[in-house]
């Protein structure tokens, strides 16, 4: 039996992503602040759910991982999906930094844990939902992108690194473009996919192992157009 840890398994993508392990005969430890969310899905199937409830920002995720993992006898597939953001017009500091230590600073502390474990056993496989927003910056949310492409460029030395190791150690980076979730905030959204589609489809690229992919697939296309826009004409948008 494999065995996932989802860290925001509460809601939205990790939520849907967890159910779908468990139907695939997975054993899941599910994380996220609001633990009467993780209990519901225990109900669901109590023995197949492990549950550590923690704020990322505040707790010590390596330990807390560390903890889970033993609980539930190893780990195959850790799930990076605990992500915040919010339109931040005015530059409100507080938006900012708030973003920085979960997307950035707890991001790094919990994919630098997996890293060293799978390496450490062999083996293993490190998913983090990053965004289609790291991409190019935003106006409208300036510290949300940043940290998006913080995640893709870190993910990606990771890659690089994991290659190196010579050992079946895989990363991949899930880049969603708008999912039907509470995180999907501002005016003019497009292609939103359900958080059941987009979980299927990230199951889909977990399988294959893939490095890189855009959910749904065809936001690979505005990721290629959002990259060719020259800067000149970008810094009008
Ligand atoms: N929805 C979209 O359109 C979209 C598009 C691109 C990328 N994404 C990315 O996809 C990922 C999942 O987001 P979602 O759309 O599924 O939104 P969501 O339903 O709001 O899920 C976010 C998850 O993060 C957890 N979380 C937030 N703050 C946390 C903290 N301080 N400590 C621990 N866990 C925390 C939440 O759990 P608790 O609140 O219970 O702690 C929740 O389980 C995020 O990284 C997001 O940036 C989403």
């Amino acid at each position: 039996m494999k065995r996932a840890i989802i860290i925001g398994a509460t809601s939205g993508i990790g939520n849907e992503l967890a159910k779908l392990l468990v139907q695939h005969d997975y054993l899941v430890g599910i994380t996220g602040r609001r633990v009467a969310e993780l209990e519901k899905l225990k109900r669901e199937n109590s023995g197949a759910y492990f549950i550590s409830s923690f704020d990322c920002t505040t707790a010590n995720n390596a330990e807390k991982l560390t903890e889970l993992t033993n609980q539930m006898g190893g780990l195959d597939l850790l799930i990076l999906s605990s992500g915040t953001g919010d339109l931040n017009e005015n530059l409100d500091f507080e938006i900012e930094h708030n973003t920085n230590l979960l997307n950035v600073n707890a991001f790094t502390q919990i994919v630098d844990w997996a890293f060293n474990y799978f390496q450490a056993h062999g083996k293993g496989h490190l998913v983090a939902i990053s965004s289609i927003a790291g991409i190019r910056g935003s106006r409208l949310a300036p510290a949300y992108n940043a940290s998006k492409a913080y995640q893709i460029n870190y993910l990606e030395g990771l890659r690089q690194k994991a290659t190196k190791s010579k050992k079946p150690i895989f990363i991949t980076d899930i880049r969603p473009g708008f999912v039907d979730t509470d995180m999907a905030k501002g005016d003019g959204q497009f292609w939103v996919a359900s958080k059941e589609k987009a979980a299927r489809q990230i199951f889909g690229i977990i399988k294959r192992k893939k490095g890189i992919g855009y959910v749904t697939k065809r936001w690979w296309i505005v990721a290629k157009i959002l990259r060719l826009i020259p800067s000149w004409v970008y810094r009008r948008m």
